[in-house]
């Protein structure tokens, strides 16, 4: 692909646009303009194309001949360089900090702990972005647009990966000042030392995410602040890149099953978007199949999705059956809870689309204790990968299909790890320095009395001759 054809477009304001995704509605916006939702019907904004205007690749395979190029930025960035299938802005808008470095590898322990067969077993190391999540992926096309538009103040609300992101993009590139909103005690301390060392505003709101997300919504609709939070559908357009990541690692063969950890249900709602446009465009020959994970405490998705049996149905979700859940949830003042913070969230703003999602990829839900997600983080860092503990959801999860026999063991599956191994130490940690009786308070609290991959550390004199003696007893 030659840059001659990304630069011949006309202008991106021509070719994309943004238009609501309720059938009826179909209301279509400007990418000029700022919306979180369909000003019409308020329901969520998706970014479409006219694709007969673009320059699209024949072949996914095109795409490999920027990686000659990389000594331009956006050749280099692993989102940009598929600008073609997220082209809303020129070049000259982007912004840019080398996200997307990341890598597709196997596990053969994680394999055998899942149950797969060995090879079949794909992990898709979402954490070596520059922030350490996948939120990077979203974070560069939104603030992209925040920059078409002209915006200096860019606002969201975060269980900690999203606000770590906003931040370093406001200093890495020193184009926005950042807001950030979080429940205070709500997010691990890696995410909270980022905020606070990219020089964010951080302010910590006495409630869990879906408060912040409340107030963060209303204080930039007032202060006309731009917000990135998954609400933006230009978020959207960065994480489709990830699927893109997993096509080529696996040479451009489409995998059998995408497991994503679920909690605001962006980026599962993403995957789906790209693979029905990567279909539609003809650029794959066939859609894999999706499963979403929601903790067991914040598991809204698989209620309404596995439990009451809430469809995507065209379009024409069951809003009363819907609205009638959260109505029932306020009343209890039910709130999520789950030692995965990240995706400790209980209204996930992007439901519809995920439930869209789900349809496309002829997708499931499932819910997994915390209990197997610490387990299934431990073996995913035993396996020489690591994570923070929602990550390892997605792992989880697979385990639970295959022993249902919903995944089989020789079919191909990739688990997304969202987030770095170092977001969350005190999980980490806690895990490994635990034993039955004698648990982390934090662990026990959360119900965890298993520790069964737990690494102990083993305190030692600090004498030579005891040092030896116990490593010999340890590895004899
Ligand atoms: N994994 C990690 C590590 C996350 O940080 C998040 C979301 C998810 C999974 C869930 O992804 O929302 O697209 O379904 N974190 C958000 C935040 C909510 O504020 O950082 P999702």
């Amino acid at each position: 692909m030659s840059e001659t054809s990304a630069s011949s477009l006309t202008s991106h304001a021509d070719a994309a646009f943004q238009i609501c995704i309720t059938p009826s509605c179909r209301s279509t916006f400007s990418v000029d303009e700022v919306h979180v939702a369909c000003p019409k019907c308020g329901n969520l904004l998706d970014i479409d194309y006219d694709w007969n205007r673009l320059p699209v690749p024949s072949s996914l395979r095109d795409f490999e001949a920027r990686w000659a190029t990389r000594n331009n930025p956006l050749d280099f960035s692993g989102v940009w360089r598929f600008r073609d299938l997220l082209r809303f802005a020129p070049d000259k808008s982007i912004v840019t900090i080398g996200e997307g470095q990341t890598m597709l590898r196997g596990s053969s322990p994680v394999a055998k702990f899942v149950g797969l067969n060995a090879g079949n077993l794909l992990m898709q190391h979402e954490g070596l972005n520059p922030s350490g999540s996948f939120k990077d992926n979203g974070m560069t096309a939104a603030t992209t647009h925040a920059r078409l538009i002209g915006a200096r103040s860019v606002a969201c609300a975060s269980t900690g990966n999203t606000s770590a992101s906003l931040a370093i993009y406001g200093s890495a590139t020193g184009l926005f000042d950042v807001i950030v909103f979080v429940g205070s005690g709500k997010i691990a301390f890696g995410k909270l030392s980022q905020a606070l060392d990219y020089g964010a505003l951080t302010l910590q709101i006495q409630g869990d995410f879906d408060d912040a997300l409340k107030q963060v919504r209303e204080v930039c609709r007032r202060e006309g602040i731009y917000l990135c939070n998954s609400v933006n559908p230009f978020r959207l357009e960065g994480q489709k890149t990830i699927m893109l990541r997993v096509l080529e690692g696996l040479n451009w063969e489409v995998p059998d099953w995408i497991v994503v950890p679920g909690g605001n249900l962006g980026n599962s709602s993403a995957f789906g978007k790209a693979f029905l446009e990567l279909k539609e465009l003809g650029l794959i020959d066939r859609i894999p199949r999706l499963a979403v994970i929601n903790a067991a405490g914040a598991n809204t998705l698989y209620q309404l999705f596995e439990e009451q049996g809430i469809r995507w149905n065209s379009g024409e979700t069951d809003d009363v059956l819907i609205d009638g859940f959260f109505a029932k949830m306020d009343e209890e003042d039910r709130h999520a809870s789950t030692l995965a913070s990240a995706i400790e969230i209980n209204r996930p703003v992007s439901l519809r689309k995920c439930l869209r999602a789900l349809d496309i990829c002829d997708g499931v839900v499932r819910q997994v204790s915390d209990q197997e997600i610490l387990d299934a983080k431990a073996q995913i860092g035993a396996g020489g990968f690591g994570c923070e503990p929602a990550s390892a959801a997605s792992v989880a999860g697979a385990k639970l299909l295959r022993e249902e026999g919903v995944i089989a063991a020789s079919d191909r599956v990739v688990c997304i790890l969202t987030g770095h191994q170092l977001k969350d130490p005190n999980a980490t940690v806690g895990y490994h320095s635990s034993s039955p009786g004698d648990m982390d308070k934090k662990l026990a609290e959360r119900g965890i009395s298993a520790v069964q991959f737990a690494n102990l550390p083993v305190p030692v004199e600090n004498d030579l001759d005891q040092i030896l003696e116990t490593i010999r007893r340890r590895t004899s």
